[in-house]
């Protein structure tokens, strides 16, 4: 699958390296009104987990380190980090004594840390990279001792506030817990991102005290510790508070989902996406669509997810790591891991699983579904049909109804249709098995064998038809009836086959089969 790096254009630029950086991301958390079995900061959002999106909106920092300290669900977040950020190093911090304790944690195993040290707390998912290089340049360029990311809120309800003096300086951050009436009303809020200078910050975590309502190390103690001893600290304030939302429960879950995904989508639309219904489409970050791609409503669009140029996906559509080749089109249908050609079409109503490999104007159509096959230039799946483990030629036309039977009970085979190969409706190709370039399969025929290029391959049962049987068996009825208005009830059905019309049903041997039409009917469009 074609590897692309294009994701969700962000505008985010890697910062100058004048500094050397330590990255500390807060998990240890356990995220108790989440009432989840994951711990909080695993929970997806959009593509990445909430950690996930802290980790990407710190990555232009190019960071010496990054830190991540870990507590609840310990083991399930490391696994997750050595798959999305190996360079990272999870550091456990056992009991949740707090923030500050748990960057004292994190600056303990990073003890030769130089310079900046870069701490987000871990459910911060909207931050963006932009937001957080400002900070980090602010706090730099004024040689600040610690710089704290602020954001004016409409409810700042259970967040720390931004206590400023008459001349308008950082005082201390006080927890709304032990704030006062008057603290209470300020709607300046400390957004959990903070830049500070590393050798002031362990000074100042070392005089943490816990004398509060929580009991607690709080990192935010650090800036009132260093106002006090006249070390210079900064406040930046974000241009969006938006950016800002922490996580603590799924109904705040879906609001940054939503938030998220308008953020997305509005950065899609700007760069040429067309998307029809932007309230009912939802694509990942990690996704990328290229230029006069056009979505249309209720549609997903997973993990790596690419949509080319021309292509049209909707309405209805889910796709997971799926690629869309230019002027493909994607009708009511769910595809993960597969690979839709350029101008192929697909649904409405197919699935495509893993490895289904759509080439240059396939067509896969309605009711069928696609696995770890490839189905060649130009060829047609129409309708009904179950494609697994196969590889079909260039231009073969695949009947409705045609099953690919692919599993014996224990193991997988293959089938094999060659170019401009023609399979009646009906048919089973029972693997392994091949059917040549060129050759014709009758329609209702089960093939385990090879059939050569250029043959008809056909298993029929001669027909028979029973004159009068209905009348017989089944008087009365009104299949009865409209026979004996046809004036057929008694005889004659068999004399009438000898000069049946088109499409009709010919009993008979190999040679009287007729699968060009007996299959065609149905086979194309
Ligand atoms: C914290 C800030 C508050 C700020 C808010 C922003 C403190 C004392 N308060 O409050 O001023 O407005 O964030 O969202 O810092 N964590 C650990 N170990 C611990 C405790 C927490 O790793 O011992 C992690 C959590 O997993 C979380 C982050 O630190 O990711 C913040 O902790 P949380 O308890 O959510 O702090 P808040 O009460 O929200
Ligand atoms: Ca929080």
């Amino acid at each position: 699958m074609a590897a692309r790096l294009s994701a969700v254009p962000t505008g985010a630029r890697v910062v100058s390296q004048s500094h050397l950086r330590t990255v500390v991301v807060l998990a240890a958390g356990e995220g108790k009104r989440m009432k989840s079995a994951l711990p909080k900061v695993l929970h997806p959002l959009l593509g990445r987990t909430l950690v996930g999106h802290v980790l990407a909106a710190a990555a232009p920092l190019a960071a010496d380190r990054t830190v991540v300290v870990v507590g609840h669900g310990a083991d399930q977040v490391r696994a997750h980090l050595a798959e999305i950020a190996p360079q990272a190093t999870p550091v456990l911090q056992a009991e949740q004594l707090g923030t500050g304790h748990a960057v004292r944690i994190a600056l303990d195993a990073a003890s030769d840390a130089t310079g900046t040290v870069v701490v987000i707390n871990g459910d911060v998912p909207l931050l963006r990279p932009e937001t957080v290089a400002a900070l980090v340049e602010a706090h730099e360029g004024e040689n600040a001792a610690a710089t704290v990311l602020a954001a004016e809120v409409p409810d700042p309800t259970g967040l720390g506030r931004i206590v400023r003096d008459a001349g308008g300086r950082l005082e201390r951050i006080v927890e709304e817990r032990d704030a006062s009436a008057a603290q209470r009303a300020i709607r300046e809020i400390n957004a959990g991102i903070y830049a500070f200078d590393v050798t002031r910050l362990r000074d100042a975590l070392g005089k943490l005290s816990t004398d509060n309502d929580q009991g607690e190390e709080y990192l935010t103690d650090v800036f009132g510790l260093l106002v006090s001893a006249g070390e210079p600290v900064a406040v930046h304030v974000a241009a969006d508070h938006v950016e800002t939302l922490g996580c603590n429960d799924r109904v705040e879950l879906a609001a940054l989902r939503r938030l998220l995904r308008d953020r997305v989508n509005e950065a899609w639309m700007r760069t040429g996406v067309s998307l029809l219904d932007p309230d009912t489409t939802w694509i990942d970050v990690t996704v990328a669509l290229d230029r006069d791609a056009v979505v249309d409503q209720n549609t997903q669009l997973r993990g790596g997810t690419v949509v080319g140029t021309g292509a049209v996906v909707g309405p209805d559509v889910t796709l997971v790591d799926t690629v869309v080749g230019p002027g493909a089109t994607v009708l009511r249908s769910h595809a993960v891991g597969a690979e839709v050609g350029p101008g192929a079409t697909v649904g409405p109503y197919a699935y495509l699983r893993p490895d289904a490999r759509l080439a240059e104007k396939a067509k896969v159509g309605t009711f069928v579904e696609v696995k770890n096959s490839e189905v060649g230039a130009g060829a047609k799946v129409p309708h009904l049909s179950y494609v697994g483990d196969a590889t079909i030629g260039a231009k073969a036309n695949i009947g409705a109804a045609t099953i690919f039977v692919n599993y014996d009970g224990v193991n997988k085979h293959r089938t094999t249709v060659g170019e401009a190969a023609f399979i009646g409706c009906d048919t089973s190709l029972i693997a392994p098995v091949e059917v040549g370039a060129g050759a014709y399969v009758a329609a209702g025929s089960a093939i385990s064998q090879d059939v050569p290029p250029g043959a008809l391959g056909v298993t029929r049962a001669p027909q028979r038809s029973i004159d009068g049987w209905v009348a017989r068996k089944r008087p009365g009825t009104a299949s009865a009836e409209a026979a004996e208005r046809a004036g057929r009830a008694g005889e004659g059905v068999s004399a009438r086959a000898a000069g049946a019309s088109e499409g009709e049903a010919i009993h008979g041997d190999a040679e009287a089969v007729r699968p060009a039409s007996g299959a065609g009917d149905t086979a194309t469009e």
